[in-house]
């Protein structure tokens, strides 16, 4: 990743996704001239507008771009603009149905939504270079031009023949012989055995349980297909105009089929879409929560600190599960606020006005279907405000001691359906572990297998099922060097082939952590295992024997009762916890806060009342402190320094409005 800078001058980036295709060009001149009230700088135009740019094969009509971009920048207002190859015209799809993505058990999808074409078809992938380079040649040098914004959150899986003979080449690449990968995927068992890489196929729908192996290989190869399908009109871009950065939207899901960090090296910015689906407090977690990954994902492809993007957010909706939830008054701001304070380059919304039909046309917009007259768009023009006040704070690096690691492909092997119990999930404990933290007031960067612990106190590995070798090591060399480490169970069970390692569980980490795990015992989803501690294990529980290791808790009651639950292990000056169940909210933030203090970490604002995010951005002796009251009172935090929001001195504490956001410029250390 190079993070070619996207502004010049200091300022956030500030908009959201634009179609004016969908409009006539009356309704261009008041969106920009209500972008312009709103404070707009950047808008993302064409994301699927392949069939409005060349409605027949080689025929294009370019001209109402060329008046959009233009209107755009003598407006002020930069593009990023997209390639619309997320959306291929229904003159594409008759062509070449070969082209169409088939799922897993063998049915071919149609035209009719979006993301329908399977990304290892020659013929996608021919006509997605071409109208990507027809694009740039047309638009590399437009002034308007800020960014371009490749296809939409890459995500469509395929089982079709094309993406077969790609695996083939893939795996043979990846493992070299049929020996090696026979080996890797344990084809002894259920006599799997492969004589001819003709026979090697894509995990399609099988009598019963798939080869684990092939269904994480398949994943990761997929993902590499996607990674080479952006590259290609990357590449394509950048020849056109080097000067311009390129990056493209990452979708965040379990769906999703993309390692994200192996990405990160590939784009000159990290942006992300964000879209929490909880409604109480839980919108606001799951918004660090993906701030910090995004902010990970930018550090691991730059190899340093480096800033994202926030490319997609929802002005006034979270989509619940079945449910479209209006977002109270305030809370747009400081879901906004929350992610540049994480780091985030801007904020971008989907979308800036409300499509008048389309499969999306309830969703959430800066101009609603009830125009510009609204709470929404009066939030927006606020925030507009705010963000031109925050210009600067963006030089300063989010301080975090402690790290949690993420890593796709252990998510991606948690999900086998042969695993002790159903719905283990990597990500799912991440997101505990982070909020357990998030609820301490102690900010977190979150990892990836391999990257540079800088300054990191404290390391957590939540079901980091997959170890190999190298990850092992980095793990022990940042315990020799004195950081302190919390691993949770099913961490180091498997190498990087999903193949278990033997001898006792955490296989990877039982010498480190002086444990041995003997026996699993998956718990029912209403079953809870009472703890010394107080508070109840869920999910999980195991036989667990001490080697060199302490009882810091142990289970209560049933089979395991007087075993120990939670271990602490002394090697020199720090500490290897092992934590073998998955302890309730309030238990688990105990145990993080004890963690983090041992290590020497302490929350970020140890004033702030609760319900009050408080992160600290630092920039050598400047710093900046955010604060973020998710409560519906004022709340005083103690501090110091110059509020940026308002202009206003504070000496020793300021007043958060109730749901609102201040941001201090605090005095030099
Ligand atoms: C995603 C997509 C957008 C739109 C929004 C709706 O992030 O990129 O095109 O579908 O979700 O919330």
């Amino acid at each position: 990743m190079t993070t070619k800078a996207l502004w010049s001058g200091g300022r956030l980036s500030y908009g959201g996704d634009w179609n004016p295709e969908q409009w006539p060009p009356e309704v261009w001149r008041t969106d920009v001239a209500l972008m312009r009230e709103a404070g707009v700088n950047l808008v993302t135009v064409g994301v699927f507008a392949w069939s409005r740019l060349e409605p027949a094969p080689g025929r294009y009509t370019f001209d109402w771009l060329d008046r959009v971009l233009d209107l755009l920048h003598a407006a002020g207002i930069r593009a990023a603009l997209a390639t619309p190859t997320a959306s291929p015209p229904p003159w594409f799809t008759h062509a070449h149905p070969d082209a169409m993505p088939v799922t897993a058990d063998g049915a071919r999808l149609h035209h009719g939504s979006r993301d329908t074409y399977c990304a290892a078809a020659p013929a996608y992938r021919a006509a997605a270079r071409h109208i990507a380079a027809t694009l740039a040649a047309r638009y590399a040098h437009h002034p308007a031009l800020a960014l371009w914004h490749v296809h939409n959150e890459y995500g469509t899986i395929c089982h079709c023949v094309h993406a077969e003979a790609a695996f083939r080449r893939w795996l043979a690449d990846r493992h070299g012989d049929l020996d090696a990968l026979n080996d890797a995927w344990v084809t002894s068992f259920w006599g799997q055995h492969y004589a001819d890489w003709a026979h090697v196929g894509a995990p399609r729908a099988t009598q019963y349980l798939g080869n684990p192996g092939q269904l994480l290989d398949f994943r990761r190869f997929w993902s590499d297909t996607l990674l080479t399908a952006y590259t290609e009109q990357r590449d394509v871009l950048r020849a056109a105009n080097p000067a311009v950065p390129v990056t493209t939207n990452y979708v965040l899901g379990d769906w999703v089929p993309v390692d994200h960090a192996r990405w990160a090296r590939e784009v000159d910015l990290v942006a992300v879409d964000h879209y929490p689906d909880r409604v109480d407090g839980g919108a606001e977690e799951q918004t660090a929560l993906a701030a910090d990954l995004a902010r990970g994902w930018a550090r691991h492809g730059a190899g340093r600190p480096a800033p994202w993007l926030l490319m997609e957010s929802a002005p006034d909706q979270i989509h619940t599960p079945g449910r479209m939830h209006t977002k109270e008054p305030g809370r747009m701001t400081r879901h906004s606020l929350a992610h540049v304070a994480r780091g985030s380059a801007g904020v971008m919304f989907f979308q800036w006005r409300a499509p008048a039909g389309g499969a999306e046309r309830f969703h959430s917009a800066v101009v609603s279907h009830a125009g510009a007259d609204t709470r929404v768009f009066r939030e927006a023009t606020a925030l507009g405000a705010a963000l031109s006040r925050l210009g600067g704070t963006e030089a300063g690096r989010v301080e975090a001691r402690v790290a949690i690691a993420y890593d796709a492909a252990s998510g991606w092997a948690l999900r086998h359906p042969g695993m002790p119990r159903a719905g283990l999930d990597h990500p799912g404990e991440v997101a505990a572990a982070h909020r357990a933290l998030w609820h301490a007031g102690i900010t977190t960067d979150l990892v990836m297998p391999g990257d540079p612990l800088d300054g990191h106190r404290l390391l957590v590995l939540p079901a980091l099922y997959l170890t190999s070798d190298a990850t092992a090591d980095w793990v022990r060399r940042h315990v020799h060097a004195g950081g302190h480490l919390l691993v949770t169970w099913l961490s180091g069970v498997a190498d990087e082939h999903a193949r278990v390692r033997l001898g006792g569980y955490p296989g990877a980490y039982r010498d480190l952590l002086g444990v041995r795990v003997e026996e699993f015992h998956p718990l029912a989803d209403d079953e809870r295992a009472p703890l010394t501690s107080g508070g109840f294990g869920r999910i999980w529980s195991e036989t667990l024997h001490l080697a060199g290791a302490e009882q810091v808790t142990a289970y209560i009651g049933g089979v395991l009762d007087g075993r120990p639950a939670v271990t602490r292990h002394r090697i020199g000056d720090a500490r290897a916890w092992y934590v073998s169940t998955r302890p309730d909210d309030d238990t688990y933030r105990r145990l993080l806060t004890d963690a983090a203090r041992l290590a020497g970490v302490v929350p970020t604002c140890p004033a702030a009342p609760p319900g009050v995010e408080a992160v600290r951005r630092r920039d050598g002796e400047r710093s900046w402190l955010f604060l973020l009251n998710h409560t519906d009172r004022p709340q005083r935090v103690p501090a110091a320094g110059h509020e940026l929001l308002t202009g206003e001195p504070v000496d020793d504490q300021v007043t958060v409005p109730p749901g609102g956001v201040a941001v201090l410029c605090e005095p030099p250390r």
